[in-house]
């Protein structure tokens, strides 16, 4: 079997300590395969956005182990860990806002120029981004004039401009209309299946995450259920 591209084991994560403690996720073990796209399902408070911080090395796990690509993450460190983060994972998250007074461009190309890339560079790359997600024409905008579709859409611009290995979308449709939720959507499976992007999304919609290879259900911190377990 190959490496996994993230390996989980027995993670635990908790909030607080003494009497305020509160145990978020307790004892998650999970083997993400590269390319695939895995649903994380589970009520309000369930541990799904707690689950995806550590996954995605924006939060460290109280105890257990991840490795990405077989390395344990917990050897990296300071820049060595934002750089990893920077390079291999691209993020759709609400509460990763654009910068509102600044260009479409200058919002989709940060990531670019944490990675250290020319000037000229980021902006043939940022361009191209945008025409992908069909924003050509709204590059000089400011971020804050965007519809909110178009503000998610550069947010997914932003996201895949590093060429990441995974995305990471926690309820990416969650404040758009079905239309503009629908469009959304088939840009990130369209990355996932001719790009070999491995798709992490946290989502309340059913439906989205039927169209996923498989699903996963947290409950209380734990997975209670795993799709890929029921088909193996
Ligand atoms: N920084 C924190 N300090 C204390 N408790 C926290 C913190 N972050 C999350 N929690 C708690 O951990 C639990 C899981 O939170 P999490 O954000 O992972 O839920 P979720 O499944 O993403 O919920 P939602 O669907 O509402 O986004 C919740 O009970 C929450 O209150
Ligand atoms: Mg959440």
């Amino acid at each position: 079997m190959t490496t996994p591209i993230l390996s989980v084991k027995d993670v635990h994560k908790s909030y607080g300590r003494g009497q305020n403690r509160f145990d978020a996720l307790k004892g998650v073990s999970l083997d993400i395969a590269q390319g695939e796209s895995l649903a994380i399902v589970g009520k309000s408070g369930s541990g799904k956005s707690t689950l995806m911080h550590v996954l995605a090395l924006l939060d460290a796990a109280s105890s257990g182990s991840v490795e990405l690509d077989g390395v344990d993450t917990a050897t990296l460190q300071g820049r060595t860990l934002n750089r990893t983060r920077n390079k291999t994972f691209g993020f759709v998250f609400q509460q990763f806002f654009l910068t509102g007074n600044q260009t479409v461009l200058e919002n989709v190309i940060l990531p670019l120029k944490i990675a250290g890339i020319g000037r000229a560079e980021r902006k043939r790359r940022g361009l191209a981004a945008l025409e992908q997600l069909d924003l050509g024409d709204k590059a000089k905008n400011r971020a804050v004039n965007l519809s909110g579709g178009q503000k998610q859409r550069t947010v997914i611009a932003r996201a895949l401009v590093n060429n990441p290995q995974i995305i990471f979308a926690d309820e990416p449709t969650g404040n758009l209309d079905s239309a503009t939720g629908a469009v959304v959507e088939d840009i990130l499976f369209t990355l996932n299946r001719e790009n070999g992007i491995t798709l992490i999304v946290v989502t309340h919609d059913d439906e989205l995450a039927s169209r996923c290879d498989r699903r996963i259900l947290i409950r209380d911190g734990e997975i209670v259920e795993d799709s890929a377990a029921v088909a193996a």
